[in-house]
């Protein structure tokens, strides 16, 4: 078992495949964004041995992010691999990901985060900087379609999408989905401003409040969201804190980004490089020992220290996966 100093087991881990994106979302990436070559990104050989030791580790969840993950070149065949070890579930911006639902399906895998920031088209193109709209909302269509279990993620943006958190909460009421509130975080790739956060979830919470009944539902432990039916509604909506963090106490996940980066917290520094390591011919052995005294190096407090020391907005979430 791969345990923290603070006790916490690490059983989930988040990999991203691919830096790369077809999507251009302002508050993830520039658009010209300097994509990693190739050979930097873990080869399909390397996230598998990795993945092989994180499960003999105890890791039995695994999310797989990117970028877009379904940009990754047979990211099926991985998926079908890795399938065997874990619980997969997969965070992706839905522009190709449709025609891939039923081999999915088939896999086991229902499990699937869609990234869905406004419901009108010509919004969706400024925000993305792509005209994807409609090949999103159809992979929606196709999700609800084979009853897959659907989490829609939406960045709340000052003055950008803020109009429409009824109509997100709308979306709840006939559809067997989640719809999750998130709040922006300091991770946009260009150094573009940004000034502290202005939708606190108490804020989102309070606005959806005004036209729903909300009730809190028990979030499973390590949640990102805080939970919530509304009286009639088939779905639920929640909010993320990502940015004022409510749930680092219980946070028992570790991040692998595409060049093989290990993190202990989203907001933190790499502590060691797995691609490194094996190219490095690490063992077996060491490498989870390595794995193991850098988990251990896992603070509850990663945020704070690191938020102060590190220029978090020349970074982008899509090398660091979400
Ligand atoms: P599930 O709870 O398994 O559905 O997934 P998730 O919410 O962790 O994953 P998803 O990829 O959908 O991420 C949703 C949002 O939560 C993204 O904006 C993430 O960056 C943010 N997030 C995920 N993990 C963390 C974390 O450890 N800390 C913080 N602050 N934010 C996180
Ligand atoms: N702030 C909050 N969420 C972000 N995401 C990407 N960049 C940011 C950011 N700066 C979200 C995406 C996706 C998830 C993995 O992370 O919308 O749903
Ligand atoms: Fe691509 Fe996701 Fe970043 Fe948007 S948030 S540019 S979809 S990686």
């Amino acid at each position: 078992m791969l345990t923290d100093s603070h006790h916490r087991t690490i059983r989930y881990v988040r990999l991203s495949v691919t830096d790369r994106c077809n999507l251009r979302c302002s508050y993830c990436m520039p658009e010209h964004m300097h994509f990693m070559e190739r050979e930097a990104l873990l080869s399909y050989e390397e996230i598998l041995r990795s993945m092989q030791l994180l499960h003999t580790a105890g890791v039995d969840k695994l999310r797989i992010t990117g970028g877009e993950p379904f940009l990754r070149k047979n990211l099926l065949q991985l998926l079908a691999s890795l399938a065997p070890m874990f619980d997969i579930s997969i965070t992706t911006n839905g522009v190709l990901t449709a025609d891939y639902v039923p081999a999915l399906k088939a896999l086991g895998i229902r499990k699937i985060n869609l990234s869905l920031d406004t419901l009108q088209a010509e919004r969706f193109a400024q925000i993305t900087r792509r005209n994807q709209f409609s090949a999103v909302m159809h992979t929606l269509d196709t999700l609800l379609l084979h009853n897959m279990d659907v989490k829609i993620n939406m960045v709340v943006m000052d003055g950008v999408n803020t109009d429409e958190l009824h109509q997100f909460a709308a979306l709840t009421a006939n559809n067997n989905v989640s719809v999750r509130f998130i709040e922006e975080m300091p991770f946009n790739g260009q150094e573009k401003g940004f000034s502290g956060i202005q939708w606190h979830y108490q804020k989102i919470l309070a606005i959806l409040g005004e036209q729903h009944d909300l009730h809190k539902i028990p979030d499973a432990p390590g949640s990102t969201s805080l939970n919530y039916s509304i009286a009639g509604h088939l779905g639920h909506i929640g909010v993320i804190p990502a940015y004022s963090r409510t749930f680092c106490g219980s946070c028992n996940r570790l991040r692998i980004t595409a060049t093989g980066g290990i993190k202990t917290c989203l907001y933190g520094c790499d502590v060691m490089n797995i691609r490194d390591g094996m190219r490095n011919g690490l063992s077996d052995e060491a490498l989870l020992s390595a794995l193991q005294d850098a988990v251990w190096q896992k603070k509850k407090d990663g945020f704070a220290a690191a938020a102060l020391n590190r220029p978090m907005l020349r970074e982008s979430m899509s090398l660091i996966g979400g």
